[in-house]
């Protein structure tokens, strides 16, 4: 595991955004992952800007989404989809050679096996970019879940319906998600974690330092050969 500490969240941003790229020149024709969420944000905006200034090919490459509320399109804004689409795949001059977004708004079992189908035609995945919950989870990988787990519908942990609420507000109240699954994340050729703020840091501590267990997602990437850890001071303040 490697932990690369950045001065503020523009490096935090720029330093993933050049991982991938770094990732991208050894594979072109891989299998790349962003989630939704805050964090994602600023490395989206870097990832945008090199690869349209020519620094990056993406025209052989597959993108694939992370994770989606159940009952969202990706024309509501606060969805993951919409997240993607508006930050990153809309704003790419080329456009990758085949992308798959979860779609929230259609049936959560046949998106489970489409988002499954998908990551077992193109895969595995060759980056996965992750934030990480206050509660420690990856996506919705919430707590207990399966370390081996493909793409699944999950009932979403009360600490991720509260923090919900800062993408959309009370205009949707979802109960589900779809998500790409703790195996499928451990199968990536490398996985870059971000986190910001101070309110990460607590999180950040248990998950890098304490005990592997379900208990707690992301400790699961304590077990992984070739992880980033790219965070701010404040997330890593502990
Ligand atoms: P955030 O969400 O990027 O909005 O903090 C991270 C997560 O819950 O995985």
């Amino acid at each position: 595991m490697q932990k690369i500490v950045c001065k503020d969240y523009n490096h935090m941003s720029e330093t993933a955004a050049q991982l991938v790229l770094d990732a991208l020149r050894d594979k072109p024709d891989g299998l790349f992952s962003f989630p939704g969420g805050d964090t994602p944000l600023g490395l989206f905006q870097a990832f945008v800007s090199k690869v349209n200034a020519g620094e990056a090919d993406i025209s052989i490459a597959s993108y694939v989404s992370l994770d989606e509320w159940v009952g969202m399109a990706a024309t509501d804004e606060g969805s993951c989809g919409h997240f993607n689409y508006t930050n990153l795949l809309d704003k790419l001059a080329k456009p990758f050679a085949r992308v798959h977004v979860i779609d929230g708004s259609a049936d959560p079992y046949d998106q489970r096996d489409l988002l499954n189908a998908f990551i077992e035609a193109n895969g595995p995945l060759t980056v996965s970019v992750l934030g990480i919950g206050l509660n420690g989870h990856l996506g919705f990988n919430e707590e207990g879940t399966d370390f081996e787990s493909a793409a699944h519908v999950v009932e979403l942990a009360p600490t991720t319906r509260r923090v919900m609420k800062k993408y959309f507000g009370d205009k949707f109240d979802p109960k589900l998600g779809i998500t790409q699954g703790l195996g499928q994340i451990m199968q990536a050729q490398t996985v870059i974690l971000l986190a910001n703020g101070a309110h990460k840091a607590a999180i950040i501590k248990e998950a890098l330092n304490g005990p592997v267990t379900p208990a707690l997602p992301a400790s699961i990437l304590q077990n992984h050969p070739n992880v980033y850890v790219v965070i701010d001071q404040e997330a890593a303040g502990e």
